[in-house]
């Protein structure tokens, strides 16, 4: 196969395409010394069942990257599509650090990790590997504690760029 950079898609029709598929959303968050960090991610993938990984693309020159690498441990929150207004907070860019009408519950055992409160379920995460992936770090995560709250909640869902609930 031809893998000259000449012959690789833009990001533009490659944007187009990936927008017609349908994904979750998810919070991905972190608890360190500086408090609780978290945003909106729908790169959400599970990657193997024995042993238990997960993991998500996260942009380099975010903050999110550094915070996690020294934490050690993240959680994910699959959000309902009740969960909207969680999802376009988490995903500005310029949010108060500080907001209470979205502040996340810690878990504590065995990792400490912030979840959504009422997320229709949740992964706790060991850093298993931060793995290289083009413009994004994948954040490889060995699942040590999950949960699914209310399984009879319909999830939020992304689509053409737009939540659907
Ligand atoms: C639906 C949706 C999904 C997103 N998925 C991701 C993702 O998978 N990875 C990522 O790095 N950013 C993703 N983003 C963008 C981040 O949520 C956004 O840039 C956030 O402000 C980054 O936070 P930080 O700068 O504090 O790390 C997504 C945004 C939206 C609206």
């Amino acid at each position: 196969m031809n893998r000259q950079a000449a012959t690789l898609t833009p990001a533009s029709p490659l944007r187009t395409v990936a927008r017609r598929y349908a994904t979750g959303v998810t919070v991905v968050g972190v608890s360190g010394d500086g408090g609780v960090h978290a945003l909106t991610a729908n790169s959400f993938v599970t990657l193997s069942l024995t042993p238990p990984l997960i993991g998500v693309a996260i942009g380099r020159q975010g903050r999110f990257r550094p915070l996690v690498e020294k934490a050690g441990w993240f959680g994910v929150s699959i959000l309902a599509a009740s969960q909207q207004r969680w999802a376009t907070f988490y995903a500005d860019r310029n949010r108060p650090l500080d907001a209470a009408e979205y502040s996340l519950t810690e878990l504590t055992s065995p990792g400490l990790v912030p979840i959504v409160p009422g997320c229709l379920g949740y992964f706790m995460c060991a850093v298993d590997a931060i793995q290289p992936v083009g413009d994004h770090d994948l954040i490889i995560g060995e699942v040590w504690q999950c949960e699914c709250s209310d399984p009879t909640q319909d999830p939020l869902v992304f689509l053409d760029g737009r939540f659907r609930s």
